[in-house]
Formats: C-alpha cells, sequence, structure tokens
C-alpha cells in the first residue's frame, strides 16, 4: 500500500467514526440529556401534586424560587459548556450546548409565569409596577427578554441568516447570567451563601473566556509581528 492510499484510508476511516458519533449522540444521547433536564420539572410536578413532597407553606414562593433557580443553573451550564469543550478537547460537548440553554429559557420561563399568573394574577397594573418600581424585578426582566431574543434566534436558519452577528447576539447569555445573579443576589435579605456561589461560578467561566480572549489576540498579534519581521 502507498502512504497517498494510507492517508486515504485512515481519513476515511476518521470520517465514518466522526459520523458514528454524530449518529450516536444524536439517537441516544441527545434524548437522554434531555430527559435528565426534565427532571427537575417532573419532581416539582410532583410536589405540586404532594406525590412524595410538598411545596411547603408558601407554595408560590416555593415555586417560583425553584425555577428561578433551575433557569441559573441551567444558564451556567450552557456557559461551562465552552471552557470544558476547550479544556479537555472534547468537541462533542457543543453538540448539547443549545439544548442546555433551550432548557435554562424553559425554566424561567416557568419562573416568570408563575410570577405573572400565581403572584400578580395577571393584573396589568401590578404587573407595570412591579416592573419599574423594584429593581430585582427590573433586572429579572431585562434578563428574561434577552433569553427570549436567544431563544428565537436559536435555530440553525437563523444562525445563517444572522451571519457574524448571530455569535455577537448569543455572547448575551454572559449577559443574562450575570443580571439572573444580580436578581437573586438582590432580593436575598440573609443568607448570602447561594448568590454568592453563583456569583463565584460566573466570574470563574467568564474570566476563563476573557483570558483565553486575551491569549488568542496576543498570539495573533506575536504571530503578525514575527510575518512582518
Ligand atoms: C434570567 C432570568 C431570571 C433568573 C435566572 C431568575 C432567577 C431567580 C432566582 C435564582 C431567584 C431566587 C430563588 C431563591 O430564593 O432561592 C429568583 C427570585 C425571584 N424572581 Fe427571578 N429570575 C429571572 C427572571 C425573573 C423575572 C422575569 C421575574 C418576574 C418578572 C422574576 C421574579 C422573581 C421573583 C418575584 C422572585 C422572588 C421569589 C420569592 O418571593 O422568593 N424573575 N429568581
Amino acid at each position: 500500500m502507498t502512504v497517498s492510499t494510507c492517508a486515504a484510508t485512515s481519513e476515511s476511516a476518521g470520517a465514518a467514526h466522526r459520523v458514528n458519533v454524530v449518529t450516536q449522540i444524536r439517537l441516544v444521547w441527545k434524548p437522554l440529556v434531555f430527559i435528565v433536564c426534565l427532571v427537575p420539572a417532573a419532581l416539582i410536578v410532583a410536589d405540586i401534586f404532594g406525590l412524595g413532597g410538598t411545596l411547603g407553606a408558601n407554595p408560590v414562593e416555593a415555586l417560583q424560587d425553584r425555577l428561578g433557580n433551575w433557569g441559573l443553573r441551567f444558564i451556567m451550564m450552557a456557559l461551562a459548556v465552552t471552557p470544558l469543550r476547550l479544556l479537555s478537547g472534547w468537541n462533542w460537548l457543543a453538540r448539547f450546548r443549545r439544548m442546555l440553554g433551550l432548557f435554562a429559557f424553559f425554566y424561567v420561563l416557568m419562573h416568570f409565569l408563575t410570577w405573572l399568573f400565581l403572584d400578580q394574577d395577571f393584573l396589568l397594573s401590578a404587573i407595570a409596577e412591579d416592573i419599574f418600581e423594584r429593581p430585582f424585578i427590573t433586572l429579572g426582566f431585562v434578563a428574561f427578554l434577552i433569553l427570549l431574543a436567544m431563544t428565537a434566534t436559536s435555530t440553525a436558519g437563523m444562525r445563517r441568516r444572522l451571519g457574524r452577528r448571530w455569535q455577537k447576539l448569543h455572547y448575551g447569555v454572559y449577559l443574562a447570567g450575570i443580571l439572573g445573579v444580580w436578581h437573586y443576589w438582590w432580593q436575598v435579605k440573609q443568607d448570602y451563601s447561594e448568590p454568592l456561589l453563583y456569583a463565584t461560578v460566573l466570574g470563574l467561566l467568564l474570566g476563563y473566556r476573557l483570558l483565553r480572549r486575551r491569549s488568542t489576540i496576543l498570539k495573533k498579534k506575536r504571530t503578525a509581528a514575527a510575518a512582518g519581521a
């Protein structure tokens, strides 16, 4: 066998392996991850109907708190995909980012709807007053609108249509994360340990991306300078 036939054979074996991995992710791992992402919602529904646990003395508040926390956790998970992928070299992780982002939106939407219908009774004057006069609600609402815009543009078609603007828009998930943590922080009265944990994770994820960006820019500058010399 010549060197070129050898290379062609190993290239086609590599391509076949890649197709295999992609098919496995689509048919096995994605449905599995989807089901796991629904577990918190299923547990909340079970507690609403008193199957196993309960929502406690203030069910509306408990519902809002649990949905809000899961919204924030999924934002963190979606944000963790790229750093984990870059650190580990597991490029397949990127295939789960959209799903995690959509689940973040799902939990935040449920959190928002709980507030809208169960807390505010869908009274427009009370809703407007809450959004404009309680700063922590204003922050949450802006974060919700950012996630809404990202969800609406998350399809492959929108990605193609928006081109380079798509990436810029989707960096908005960092802003949604910051506003979400701030929103949580602002309404805490005593124990800051949980929002502090979210803030630390968010800080690490953001810090990693900024450092990486800086080192890429520096590398590019050095290469350009070396090419010019
Ligand atoms: C990205 C968007 C959002 C995230 C990540 C988020 C997350 C959270 C979290 C983690 C909490 C605290 C839960 C706890 O005490 O354990 C919370 C509380 C709360 N959020 Fe949000 N939220 C978001 C958007 C909104 C929106 C749009 C509204 C309403 C317009 C809202 C209304 C509330 C209210 C009223 C509480 C306090 C519930 C209570 O009385 O304990 N949030 N949110």
